[in-house]
């Protein structure tokens, strides 16, 4: 493919290259949001959201960035007061942990150094101190330093054993990873569309347990645009609470088609064989991954830079001459990692194209 400035290969971790045939769905009508043809669509599209959470329960989705996914479990569960075990390991969980704060719970941090994970044990020896606790809030894949917590469905029996609610955030993972909620007992399981499904940003998708629902019957949440029991109530008749994004409703629909068309297991495959081959070419360049291999990503490539390459002139070159788009380091690692997403559309020329570009960029800048 010869990149041009319009369509560049986008190997962010988020948003992701979007097929053309999803593209082209955006480009159906306006319609009533109260009218025959969306209930129509949007049942379908729950259904679809459904068959990606692998559940039976509810699911919701707004039209919001992942952000907003993330703020409504946070403000839907949390009662002021109420204490959160939150693992924290990067950006993402650090904000996660902010955010039980701002709605007035306590988060109790487990920590590891960033581009690792907290274990298993540090997480239950938390879990144990604290005894009683409202829930558990994971993020599954630390899109901020490209490290996958190896252990959900254990951590979230972990948190059922305590009666406390477990909540992962799947944004940069579900779809290039199963995260099977009714089997593993997840009580929210949160995923945006911008990310694996690979449709355009502006949509979060959440799977709702029926303990969640049944608390929320006890103790309604004080936030409107995230209310989440309205959501459900709507979504049992195909509609929205509040005017839905209609483009992007066309365009998750589509993207969804295309996941259930190659079918859940051979995409996490692809998922796995693409990084795994992104992850050999860049270690036969004498790159170094951020993550140890039994944590590394499946959709997100972190990678520090040899000595002496700038951050900011790498990424501008491999942007603009090889129409290759990917992202820096965040934090801490500003500087020294540079991070390429493996979502979604990803394929072996994507791979390909993208593994020469950093080759012959990085021998661009040594000269
Ligand atoms: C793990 C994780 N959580 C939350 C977010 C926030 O999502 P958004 O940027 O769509 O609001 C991201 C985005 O990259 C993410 O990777």
């Amino acid at each position: 493919m010869e990149p041009t400035d319009k369509q560049k290969l986008i190997m962010l971790p988020g948003p992701t290259n979007v097929s053309e045939r999803v593209m082209k769905a955006m480009l159906g009508p306006i319609i009533n949001h109260r009218g025959d043809s969306f209930r129509e669509l949007y049942k379908g599209v729950l259904d679809k959201t459904r068959r990606l959470f692998q559940t039976e329960g509810e699911v919701v989705v707004f039209s919001s960035s992942g952000t907003g996914g993330v703020e409504a479990a946070v403000w839907n569960l949390i009662r002021p007061g109420d204490v959160a075990i939150v693992p924290v390991f990067g950006e993402f969980s650090t904000r996660l942990a902010e955010t039980v704060e701002m709605a007035g719970g306590k988060a109790v941090r487990v920590t590891s150094e960033f581009g690792k994970v907290p274990t298993l044990d540090q997480l239950k020896a938390a879990m144990e101190q604290q005894g009683r606790y409202k829930a558990m809030f994971l993020v599954h894949n630390e899109t901020s330093t490209g490290v996958a917590v190896p252990y959900v469905e254990a951590a979230t029996k972990l948190a059922r054993d305590h009666g406390a609610f477990s909540v992962i955030d799947a944004i940069s993972s579900l779809g290039g990873y199963a995260i099977p909620v009714d089997k593993w007992g997840v009580d929210v399981c949160i995923t945006g569309s911008q990310k694996c499904i690979a449709a355009p940003p502006g949509l979060a998708l959440l799977s709702v347990s029926r303990g969640v629902v049944d608390f929320l019957k006890s103790s309604p949440p004080k936030t409107r645009y995230f209310e989440i029991p309205r959501y459900i109530e709507y979504g049992s008749r195909g509609e929205t609470p509040f005017t839905p994004a209609l483009p992007l409703v066309y365009a998750l629909d589509e993207a969804l088609n295309e996941l259930l068309e190659e079918g859940f297991e051979k995409r996490v495959e692809r998922h796995d064989r693409m990084s795994a081959l992104l992850y050999d070419g860049l270690a036969n360049m004498g790159l170094k991954p951020v993550a140890e291999r039994s944590v590394r990503s499946r959709t997100v490539v972190a990678s520090y830079y040899p000595q002496g390459v700038d951050d900011a002139k790498f990424r501008k070159t491999m942007a603009h001459d090889r129409g290759v788009v990917i992202a820096g380091g965040f934090g801490p690692f500003a500087g020294r990692v540079f991070r390429v997403g493996c979502m979604g559309q990803i394929n072996e020329g994507y791979v390909t194209t993208t593994l020469k570009a950093i080759a012959e960029t990085m021998a661009g800048l040594h000269n």
